[in-house]
């Protein structure tokens, strides 16, 4: 038997839809906030990936050749795809440019529960703007999203990549060891940066020093004793959020970040009851358009790991009922076929979802299909209704029939 490739997923009718009306939810919210939806390829120019998102993202690609020898790669996120559809086609539109964006992303990884070779990410993108509103909007989008959803048990960190590059510059650490040491300290690994720090050349009172900044403890405290630009602008951004009623987000100055384009402030979500592959949101503000050939402009985002807020739903016990169909439309006989298809395209023409008997099964089997399909009434198509327009209906939870006129079917189906 052929399964799907390992780390993908099919979805089923009932998951499947399940899923759309948790995307639709987030659609909402991005249209409530003004953002307007984009969509890019699946594949890109693996260079457009390879300029800026760091190694990690470079292990995980999946890359190929094409038939006409282009070095391809199937989206690792949706980040630098948006910013290259603004630099080939957005460029004039008014700032800020407000985008969402919805769809599966690919990365190489090793599946396990909540990570996935195959994966959804629902993010967006304000860009053209560096203002503290601007980082404090893509925030508050992104948790009103989360809230949407109605997940209640998570955790926002927000932190400034800019302060924490400064404080180990400070420290006396060069360009060249950087990228690792902010690498162990996003993963909260002391024992692995401390020797880095110490080769680095880092006395041992600043190594103290960053780690007590990294611990995610007092974050609000340590940010109050920060001077200069960028600690003005996230206590701004932490205003702004206050402002709009977005006041349950931490400090945490040890928030990095897994991708390398990011240069002011960094955020992200976890939900707990994840465990191991907790985070379900990322985001920051970063610049890329200047290495995919456009002018350089200040950007803001995030993406939602949309399989990873559906699981933390799930742990949280949130169920989603399905509608199912509206009406499953039988014929009494054989004889009453032709009629019961006439009233099957009504109850369609009419929005009703409604399904019927296809496989010329007879009344009591239909009547068992009819309740294998969730549908809310089965229509039953009879000779002597038929005379006077009219049908049987049949409600599937109490088992009450009714004649109804043909004329008022639509209405009386709908009616709750
Ligand atoms: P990211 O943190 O790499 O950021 O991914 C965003 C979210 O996607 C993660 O928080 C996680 O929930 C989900 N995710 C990542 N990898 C997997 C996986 N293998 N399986 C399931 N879920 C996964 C970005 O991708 C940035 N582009 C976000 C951004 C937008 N920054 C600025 N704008």
């Amino acid at each position: 038997m052929i399964r799907c490739p390992r780390g993908t997923r099919d979805f089923l009718p009932d998951e499947m839809e399940r899923r759309r009306h948790y995307e639709g939810i987030l659609r909402d919210v991005a249209h409530t906030f003004g953002f307007r939806e984009i969509g890019t390829p699946i594949f890109e120019e693996a260079e457009l990936f390879i300029i800026r998102s760091g190694p990690n993202i470079l292990d995980e690609l999946y890359g190929f050749k094409d038939k006409g020898d282009r070095e391809l790669a199937l989206r690792p996120e949706l980040t630098a795809p948006a910013i290259r559809l603004f630099v080939n086609g957005m460029s004039n539109h008014p700032k800020p440019i407000k985008v969402f964006y919805f769809g599966q992303c690919f990365r190489y990884e090793r599946p396990q529960s909540g990570r996935y070779r195959e994966f959804f990410q629902f993010g967006a993108e304000i860009i053209g703007s560096a203002t503290p509103e601007t980082d404090a909007e893509a925030i508050a989008l992104a948790v009103s999203m989360i809230r949407g959803l109605g997940l209640t048990d998570y955790r926002v960190r927000i932190g400034h990549i800019g302060i924490l590059r400064q404080r180990l510059v400070d420290a006396g650490v060069g360009k060249d060891d950087m990228a690792e040491i902010l690498r162990k300290l996003d993963k909260k690994s002391y024992d692995e940066a401390e020797p880095l720090l110490e080769d680095a050349g880092v006395s041992d009172a600043d190594i103290a020093d960053i780690f007590a900044m990294t611990d995610g403890t007092d974050g609000i405290g340590i940010l109050a004793g920060i001077a200069g630009e960028a600690g003005d602008h996230l206590r701004s951004v932490l205003s702004c959020l206050r402002d709009m009623g977005v006041r349950d987000v931490e400090v945490d100055l040890g928030v990095v970040r897994g991708l390398d384009y990011y240069t002011g402030i960094v955020f992200e979500a976890e939900a707990p009851a994840l465990g191991a592959e907790k985070q379900i949101c990322g985001g920051g503000s970063y610049t890329l358009s200047e290495l995919f050939g456009g002018e350089k402009v200040f950007s803001t985002g995030f993406a939602i790991g949309f399989d990873r807020i559906l699981l933390a739903l799930e742990k949280e016990g949130a169920v989603y009922e399905a509608d199912g169909i509206g009406a499953y439309v039988i014929p009494a006989s054989a004889e009453m076929r032709t009629r019961a298809t006439e009233v099957t395209a009504l109850l369609r023409a009419a929005g009703i979802p409604t399904d019927t008997d296809i496989m010329g099964r007879k009344l009591a089997k239909a009547m068992k299909s009819a309740s294998d399909s969730g549908a809310r009434c089965a229509v039953i198509v009879g000779a002597k209704e038929s005379e006077d327009d009219a049908v049987t209906v049949r409600d599937m939870v109490s088992g009450a029939q009714t004649v109804v006129g043909i004329a008022d079917l639509a209405d009386f189906i709908r009616r709750p």
